[in-house]
């Protein structure tokens, strides 16, 4: 009896983690951006669910962010309230971000 309650609780558990379903988030660069796999990088909570911009800026216009360089370089060494994070994340990493951010809005960008 206690099994089948346990189960119907982890059935609603996982049901509950559903909801927040990231779009593309199998790609590596949704789960950094989204803490999943960072969880002290929540880049989400400033600028929006797929970088749309929030309290901070849109990180993706027309389907572009800004050079890659730069972008990559502002995420390290931060700027004004945009904090850095050189000590956490990787040139790599930054570069998986930005790929998924042209990838999320040229799907949502466009009418199908
Ligand atoms: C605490 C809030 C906060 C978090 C968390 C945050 N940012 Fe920012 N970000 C900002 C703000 C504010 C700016 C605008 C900085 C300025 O005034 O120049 C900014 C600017 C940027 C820019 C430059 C945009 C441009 O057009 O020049 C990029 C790129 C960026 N953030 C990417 C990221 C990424 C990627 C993450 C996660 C690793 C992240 N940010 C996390 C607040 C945040």
């Amino acid at each position: 009896m206690k099994r089948v309650l346990f189960s119907i609780l982890f059935l609603f558990f996982l049901v509950g983690c559903e909801k927040k379903e990231i779009p593309l988030g199998n790609l590596p660069g949704a789960q950094i951006y989204h803490g999943i796999t960072r969880s002290d990088v929540r880049c989400f909570r400033c600028h929006g669910p797929i970088g749309e911009g929030a309290s901070a800026p849109a990180l993706v216009k027309e389907g572009k962010t800004i050079d890659s360089a730069l972008f990559v370089k502002t995420v390290l060494d931060g700027r004004n309230r945009m904090p850095p994070f050189a000590s956490v994340l990787s040139e790599v990493e930054i570069k998986s971000i930005i790929d998924w951010l042209e990838k999320v809005n040229q799907k949502t960008d466009g009418n199908g």
